[in-house]
């Protein structure tokens, strides 16, 4: 395992997949933890990039203990610093900040191990860099691997230990050696095993949750049809069965047809216990006349909390019930099963607290922890990417892992006004064929998210030789690896020709489509 300190810089959570993509576990940590608090022994340790300055009065520093630790340490721009203060060499503002590509000249060759972290990798490389401190010079012991135009100390490292500095970023894909650098850091120098895979994930997350639960406690959680919670629902039967029940609530703002959908997949493709709550006119009368985004969003998953709560109290006097009557003792509900993953952890972890709110994502999670119920969270390790991976891996069919992702508030926060069932069942329409459009163009794959938004605008039309006035719509479709920056997708133009004649053709009240060329930042990727 790789111990990755987390000094608040964005590029943190990237340093664990380059290591999780080499098949090495790794896991992120706030920069304050305590070398006493780790409950496992890293094989190596990386020091995260930082926003501060290591001579900020509230500067973020680590345990100095994990330098006595004896095993290899890399620090990533703010943690050379974070090393440099250390072992008492200098830091210094640098004129300008340094933003962007830089090329790193290797100064120094085959002089034994300790200078093992560019080996094989030329005598340059082009990186990327974003600093406004840098090195003025070496701390005791150390000496130069690596210089740019600007930077005398780009590399540094120490003369008998392990350990290593580097100014720039190899954890992004602009650093295109990166990956190679923290492969011969991970691989090389603190020779980690490459056997993070998938395969062992599963058997060992199964006995995992076979222990949890032990031979009796059952288990309930929702699923919404996303493959997050269909892959956390497969996996939990596959450990323990039907103790296992999973609850979904159609909330009246789902897709077209989802809840249908959803159930004959959930049931017949994964055999889960499932039952299907048809709640909508609760969530629908509780949305009447609401436009606010964020008092939809709290509508929307207090009620989804009171129905899930209902449905757990009869899930567990039927299990009791079942107990008096002397039928099989499977035991009650103990547990809830969120499917939690890693990003979530890492917001959640981070040494500042969660980062600012832009919109309150409306996570179950959070809601629940009041239940009395234990929370089970076994995709709490995992990168998007690797869940998609289990759930192939489980069989799940290849249109469910690939699903994009669906927000739990739903069309609720697509539709711009208020929300009806008339608005409801335009927006369902005019999104359903959207994505048959774009699926049968096979371009669902290479988009990350699409989807249709109905307007609270009517515009003037023609059709025959009336006029109209109806409602827009607008289309949204974007690529992007994490959600938190994204571009809009470019599609070739006879699609969109298409899905613009196809809406205002077949849905009633639409007389004109838009499309969003809006990438975020400065958008986002949901209208509200
Ligand atoms: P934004 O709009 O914040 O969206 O750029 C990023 C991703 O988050 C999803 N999203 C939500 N998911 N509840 C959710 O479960 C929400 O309230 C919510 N708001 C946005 C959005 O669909 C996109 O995938």
């Amino acid at each position: 395992t790789i111990l990755i300190l987390d000094f608040g810089s964005q590029y943190s959570h990237l340093i664990t997949r380059r290591c999780r993509e080499l098949k090495v576990y790794a896991e992120l940590m706030p920069c304050t933890t305590l070398l006493k608090d780790i409950h496992f022994k890293p094989q190596g340790i990386i020091l995260s990039g930082s926003p501060y300055s290591v001579y900020d009065s509230d500067a973020p520093h680590a345990d100095p203990a994990i330098f006595e630790l004896g095993v290899p340490i890399l620090g990533i721009c703010y943690g050379l610093q974070e090393i440099a203060w250390n072992f008492k060499g200098q830091v210094a503002k640098c004129e300008h900040r340094e933003y962007g590509h830089a090329t790193v000249q290797r100064t120094r060759f085959g002089q034994g191990s300790v200078d093992a972290l560019f080996e094989d990798l030329g005598d340059e490389m082009q990186v990327w860099m974003s600093h406004g401190d840098q090195l003025q010079d070496l701390p005791k012991d150390f000496h130069v691997i690596g210089q740019t135009e600007s930077a005398p100390f780009a590399a540094v490292a120490h003369n008998t230990k392990p350990i290593y500095g580097i100014q720039f970023h190899p954890e992004v894909t602009h650093s295109p050696k990166g990956k190679a650098v923290i492969s011969r850091f991970v691989l090389g120098i603190c020779r980690c095993r490459a056997n993070w895979t998938m395969e062992e994930f599963i058997g060992k997350e199964i006995s995992r949750i076979i222990d949890i639960c032990g031979p009796k406690g059952r288990v309930i959680g929702a699923v919404s049809g996303g493959v997050d919670s269909s892959v956390a629902a497969k996996l939990m039967h596959e450990a323990i069965g039907d103790r296992f029940h999973a609850i979904m609530v159609d909330n009246g703002v789902l897709r077209l047809d989802e809840a249908k959908q959803v159930h004959e997949m959930l049931n017949k493709d994964l055999g889960v216990n499932l039952t299907v709550v048809d709640a909508s006119e609760l969530f629908l009368s509780r949305l009447e006349g609401v436009e606010d985004p964020e008092q939809k969003r709290k509508i929307i998953g207090n009620t989804f909390i009171n129905v899930f709560e209902a449905e757990a109290a009869k899930i567990e006097a039927a299990a009791e019930e079942e107990e008096k009557q002397g039928g099989e003792a499977k035991g009650l509900v103990e547990w809830l099963l969120q499917g939690t993953l890693y990003p979530d952890v890492i917001e959640s972890i981070s040494f500042k607290g969660p980062s600012a709110t832009i919109k309150t994502h409306h996570n179950v999670g959070g809601l629940l922890k009041d239940m009395k119920l234990k929370l089970i969270e076994p995709l709490r390790e995992l990168f998007k990417d690797e869940v998609r991976a289990l759930g192939r891996l489980l069989s799940i069919p290849a249109p469910l892992v690939q699903r994009h992702p669906f927000p739990g508030p739903g069309l609720a926060i697509r539709i711009l006004g208020p929300v009806t069932r008339e608005q409801v069942k335009v927006l369902q329409q005019a999104d359903n064929i959207y994505i048959e459009e774009i699926r049968r163009a096979n371009l669902y794959n290479h988009i990350s998210q699409a989807f249709a938004v109905l307007l609270p605008v009517k515009a003037v039309g023609v059709m025959g030789d009336k006029r109209t006035y109806e409602q827009v719509i607008a289309l949204r479709a974007v690529q992007t690896e994490d959600f938190m920056t994204a571009d809009w997708y470019v599609f070739p133009a006879e699609v969109l020709k298409r899905i613009s004649s196809r809406i205002t053709n077949e849905v009633k009240g639409v007389n004109r489509v838009t499309y969003d060329i809006s990438s975020k930042p400065p958008a986002t990727v949901e209208w509200l």
